[in-house]
């Protein structure tokens, strides 16, 4: 069944941080890895801005529906960010704007790169665009869902996978509207299939490596997507590419693990 917007902007919201103890860390941190894995998250999640920015240069902004949910989405995803922030602070580190402000000063060029290939792929794509966006969507969705319940279980600290919980659930909104939108809209055009095959293939990264450090994106995958039940994880959401019309053994998420492996030999 498709995903109406109307349900997804009755039931948008700021994250609810209600009764979560973040002074619970000072007594029982995090180990180093988790916190690198945090600190990662933290910045890609306050980065949605930035991907919306690029968005609404392509024929996406011309779907009231899109930009209905990208208000929304943008939203939620600041205040993921917010949270995540709040649990690097009581670790003692910096977060939110002095941490989020270097970042966008430190990789200004890169991101100018970023945003023409996306108006570059926008204009080879033309309106068969916003089937790829919806598609890159939910696989990026997939992966930061997933990503947030491996940590939980990595990390095995109460309240980090209460936090990480309510925030997985705002996720799964997240997933309804993209993998929905990109199953009806891949369905009827093959076209857009033929293309967004052809952009995940050669283009797509984990959610972050167009601002990320390649280390941190490499320590990221291996982190949460090697050993036994990380790869399990990372052949689902293969498995459910491969349901999205004209996607089928793409094996996305096991390249990017290979690519993570062989990065972090060769370092
Ligand atoms: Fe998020
Ligand atoms: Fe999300």
């Amino acid at each position: 069944m498709r995903t109406t917007i109307d349900a997804y902007k009755k039931r948008a919201d700021r994250l609810d941080i209600e009764g979560i103890d973040f002074d619970d860390f000072k007594d029982r941190p995090l180990a180093a890895d988790d916190l690198r894995t945090l600190r990662y998250m933290h910045d890609v999640e306050h980065h949605t801005v930035c991907y919306l920015r690029d968005l609404l240069l392509t024929p996406a902004h011309r779907d009231p529906e899109i930009t209905s949910f990208l208000s929304c989405w943008v939203f939620e995803e600041m205040w993921h960010g917010e949270a995540i922030g709040a649990v690097l602070q009581a670790h003692g580190e910096q977060a939110g704007a002095p941490r989020i402000a270097a970042l966008r000063q430190r990789h200004r060029h890169r991101e100018a790169l970023t945003t023409l290939s996306t108006i570059g792929s926008a204009a080879f794509a033309g309106r068969a665009f916003i089937a790829v966006h919806m598609t890159w969507g939910a696989i990026n969705e997939w992966t930061t869902q997933a990503g947030y319940a491996r940590l939980a279980e990595r990390a095995g600290h109460p309240t980090l996978r209460e936090l990480l919980g309510r925030i997985m659930k705002q996720e799964g909104s997240h997933i309804d509207f993209y993998a929905s939108e990109a199953a009806r809209r891949l369905s009827a055009s093959p076209r857009a299939q033929k293309l967004t095959r052809f952009l995940l293939a050669h283009a797509w990264r984990p959610v972050g490596s167009g601002v990320m450090p390649k280390s941190e994106v490499a320590f990221l995958v291996d982190y949460l997507f090697d050993g036994p039940v990380g790869r399990a994880v990372a052949a689902r959401i293969d498995r459910r590419v491969d349901r999205l019309p004209g996607q089928g053994q793409l094996h996305l998420l096991e390249t990017a693990v290979t690519r993570a492996l062989q990065h972090t030999t060769a370092a």
